[in-house]
């Protein structure tokens, strides 16, 4: 079977089993504090299995693209070193929400395995949870028993909380699991050790492909385990092992889903990739180095393609990280001095197509972007890597010194090179530890992860002093932060109410009463968050702002709403006091004012997406919004900038559509299906339901999936204008907008401006023709002064070379001239050392009262007489308070005291009496 036919089949079979196939969520996660990236199929459950959402249907599959590269589950430093861990990998899971339970859990992951997929029952294994005393869980002899119908008891194991008790992170959804391993050995070697031994002890051949997970707690911050309200089942399959089990392979790189990459690569490197390679041989780095690409293009095109693009902090540096992790190799190992990762791109999107289509929508976009972090990494990658070779020669002088039995003058050929030998060979002995400030200054200079460093260290057999590491990076944190560490507590449940009602579609003030809340310490000031069982507040997402506003109290109490945001299924408000009555009903009422400025922006920024569509391509879109009471600011796809006339087409459109007054038309619950059918326009990497939100301004202009607030009729925008147009990132750009009040405003205070202008120059009948003749002649005013300067200078020349006074064989001359500036006096001071000989010359000058004094020695004083003009203008300087220095022949100062430069006219002379 084909890679492709083995996903369908998955699928084919959880539908018979009356499941419902829904896509893939982003692997990029937006509203879990708890998460950067999709870990787990069930990643996008959570909130059903907290009981904070209703479930859509009670039985789904699907296949999940996921990302293991922090946190909890993190396989990054495995990958491309043994042959089934990946940075992504896709996960085919089957879920029941409160359905079926462990008995066809179990039953139907055998029937797929043995009977779709025909593997053999001898070469499986399974397990079930021990339990565990001190969270005090008891062994699931139920899994065992089940398994017990199919299963020959020795090919049943028990395992502890480490392997059988399945977490998504420190918090959240958890429960025991069961795993189902594969032992892919030989049958020789199978009759020598037995398979079961081998299961969890990290043996490249005998392998977990599947874990069923039977979902009971919630783990709460501070340990606790928490009883879910109900029963749910989580699957996950490793796909990319499965293929490999069916298609007989023992690497994950030798099945149809890595194979064309990896061939790709070597051909592209003139290499071969020999999947056999071990650690030592001559082709083990090669390999290595081309099962990192191949896997490691996944994970960034995927990351970029669901919005999340390579940054310096947060889940951005964890895309940047992997990407320079790539880069290396692709450079140092495959020896590819140009950028070459980023053409991985169309070969991968194409793979995907049908699949996961994000990225094939996108690969010009994901390809550029890759393409820019590539050429900024390889810019400094070598002077990196450079420092490595600096460290390697110092530690080998550095050896060389200890060891004092190398003969100092050698008698033979033999001898030199047994010295070199014996050098090498202590070095290479010797632990060699990189110092902490060094892995430092290779993050802080070259851009280098730590990662990274110990990558390449461990490659050299050296190890990272990482305590040094961290002490410096800690002092560097705390130098640019102050402590802003958010100290969460648990929820307080007053009321167990599951569903959490959005009313600011229809009205901005609800009644409403506290169903939980919790206390938040951040930077240390207290806040609360309250979730109300109904609520007008909008939370923040799709780039639009968490209202703000208040919750009034029966007995006059009013809470401040500063701000509301998504958690999960949860509307959070945050307020800086809990209300005294926390039982009682109260009224939740938004700020209306920055609500309906807020709705204008959001409108219009669906006005201004479809315009841009219209006049720069249907390529443009959206890779990030804000949409605040103040302003919009719209990233995009596009590749140049938007010139002036392009910005003026897309502000007309949106004006012509707001003066239309097209009525808003709202559909809140369209099949997704339907709703992509009929041309809508949806983002990438946002995670939409079954059903969405449809937000239509002309059926024929702007029909966007959107879930936030809007104006009624596009008239309320009143008027739109662009305020910026910028670059954001590669092949991203921003245009920052204003509508209503504010533009108007905006244009007031221009129009103001305008005015001004015209009242200075005394209103002309052309504005810019008459400020561009005020240029042209400031302009021409600039060179003539220049230009009588120059003839002032000359006058001054022949005046001055006659004053010169011969003290001994020294051609004397102390003056003060009127020059305007330092340069003038140079001038002077070059054309006079050119016709008077034996020149010591001492110029002061008044630059607008800033006291000014040139040196000038000819070079033959110099060297005959020691004469240094630095020195000499340094001790002149000391009488206008001021300093300076330059070369022996010839020095400038400046200074404060402007009195003073007849003083230095005098000491001047001392220098050659
Ligand atoms: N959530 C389970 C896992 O990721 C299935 O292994």
């Amino acid at each position: 079977m084909t890679a492709t036919e083995i996903r369908q089949a998955f699928l084919d079979f959880f539908v018979s089993k009356g499941h419902t196939i829904v896509p893939s969520a982003p692997i990029v996660i937006k509203n879990d504090p708890t998460l950067m990236f999709t870990n787990a199929g069930m990643n996008q459950f959570k909130d059903i299995f907290l009981g904070e959402a209703a479930p859509k249907a009670s039985r789904v599959a699907d296949t999940q693209r996921c990302l293991r590269v922090s946190g909890k589950h993190n396989d990054l430093e495995e990958v491309g070193i043994d042959t089934y861990h990946h940075t992504m990998f896709e996960m085919l899971g089957n879920w029941s929400f409160g359905d079926y339970f462990k008995k066809e859990a179990i039953a139907w992951s055998w029937e797929l395995l043995t009977e779709v997929y025909k593997l053999p029952k001898d070469r499986l294994y399974v397990t079930y949870f021990e339990g565990d005393e001190k969270e005090g869980l008891e062994a699931d002899t139920e899994t065992y028993e089940l398994w017990k119908q199919y299963v020959a008891e020795d090919h049943i194991l028990r395992g502890n909380k480490k392997d059988n008790f399945w977490e998504m992170g420190e918090t959240g959804p958890c429960g025991p699991c069961s795993e189902i391993h594969f032992d892919s050995r030989p049958d020789n070697e199978r009759a020598e050790v037995n398979g079961a031994t081998l299961v969890n002890a990290d043996h490249d051949q005998v392998i977990e492909i599947w874990n069923d997970v039977f979902m009971q707690f919630n783990r709460l911050k501070g340990g606790v385990l928490q009883p879910l309200p109900n029963k749910h089942v989580d699957t996950g399959m490793g796909f990319e092992r499965l293929v490999r089990v069916l298609q007989g392979k023992t690497s994950n790189y030798d099945t149809d889903v890595f194979q064309p990459m990896i061939q790709f690569i070597a051909d592209k490197s003139g290499k071969k990739y020999n999947s056999a390679a071990k650690p030592g041989d001559a082709d083990w780095n090669d390999a290595v180095a081309m099962r990192v690409l191949a896997d490691h293009i996944r994970a960034i095109s995927f990351a970029i393609a669901d919005g999340q693009l390579p940054a310096s902090n947060k889940a951005g540096y964890v895309i940047r990280r992997i990407l320079r992790r790539a880069v290396r190799y692709s450079y140092q190992t495959l020896g590819f001095k140009e950028p070459f990762f980023n053409q991985l791109v169309p070969l991968l999107a194409e793979q995907f197509k049908g699949v996961f289509n994000n990225l094939f929508e996108q690969k010009d976009f994901v390809q550029k972007v890759i393409l820019e972090e590539e050429l900024s990494f390889l810019r400094t990658l070598e002077k990196g890597l450079r420092r490595f070779d600096d460290l390697q020669e110092e530690i080998i002088t550095n050896s060389l010194e200890k060891f004092p039995s190398t003969p100092k003058t050698f008698s033979s050929t033999e001898e030199v090179m047994k010295a070199i030998q014996d050098t090498a060979n202590a070095a290479a002995n010797s632990q060699i530890v990189v110092p902490g400030n060094l892995a430092f200054e290779l993050l802080d200079t070259y851009g280098f992860p730590i990662d990274l460093t110990e990558l390449i260290s461990r490659e050299k057999g050296w190890i990272i002093d990482m305590e040094g590491f961290n002490l410096a990076l800690q002092q560097q944190k705390e130098r640019s932060r102050a402590a802003t560490a958010i100290d969460t507590g648990d929820w307080i449940v007053l009321k167990d109410d599951e569903s959490v009602e959005f009313t600011g579609y229809d009205e901005t003030e609800t009644i409403a009463h506290i169903v939980k809340y919790r206390k938040v310490t951040a930077k240390g000031k207290e806040q609360y968050q309250l979730v109300l069982d109904k609520t007008p507040f909008y939370a923040e997402s799709g780039g639009q702002v968490g209202d703000k506003g208040e919750l009034v109290f029966p007995d006059g109490e009013i809470i401040q709403v500063t701000d509301t945001k998504k958690e999960n299924g949860l509307i959070v408000h945050f307020t800086d006091k809990l209300p005294q009555d926390i039982d009682d009903a109260l009224t939740a009422i938004v700020d209306p004012a920055l609500r309906s400025q807020t709705n204008s922006n959001h409108s219009a920024t669906h006005l201004l997406h479809a315009a841009m569509k219209q006049v720069l391509g249907s390529h443009v879109n959206q890779k990030g919004s804000l949409v605040n009471a103040d302003y919009l600011r719209f990233d995009f796809s596009h590749f140049a900038k938007v010139t002036d006339e392009e910005l003026a087409q897309i502000e007309a459109i949106v004006n012509q559509k707001v003066r239309e007054n097209i009525p808003l038309k709202e559909e809140r619950s369209v099949l997704y299906a339907e709703a992509i059918t009929s041309g809508v326009t949806a983002l990438f990497g946002e995670k939409y339901g079954e059903y969405v939100r449809v937000i239509t301004f002309d059926d024929n202009f702007s029909k966007e999936l959107c879930g936030g607030t809007h104006v009624k009729a596009t008239g309320q925008i009143g008027f739109f204008k662009i305020i910026a147009e910028s670059a954001v990132a590669a092949g991203v750009r921003r245009i920052e907008a204003i509508t209503g009040v504010a533009a108007e405003k905006y244009i007031v205070t221009q129009n103001a401006l305008v005015n001004q202008l015209k009242e200075l120059l005394k209103n002309p009948k052309d504005l810019s023709k008459s400020i561009e003749g005020l240029l042209d002649e400031n302009a021409k005013l600039k060179k003539e002064i220049e230009k009588s300067i120059l003839e002032k200078s000359s006058g001054l020349k022949t005046e001055l070379a006659q004053k010169a006074e011969a003290i001994g064989d020294i051609n004397f001359i102390a003056q003060k001239v009127a020059l305007p500036n330092a340069d003038a006096v140079k001038n002077l001071a070059y054309q006079l050392k050119d016709i008077v000989s034996n020149l010591f010359l001492v110029l002061v000058a008044d630059f607008d009262g800033k006291p000014g004094i040139t040196v000038m020695i000819a070079e033959n004083l110099v060297k005959e007489k020691g004469l240094h003009a630095g020195n000499i203008v340094k001790e002149l300087a000391k009488e206008v308070k001021g300093g300076g220095g330059g070369q022996p022949f010839f020095a400038t100062a400046g200074g404060n005291d402007i009195s003073g430069l007849d003083n230095v006219l005098v000491k001047a002379r001392s220098f050659v009496g």
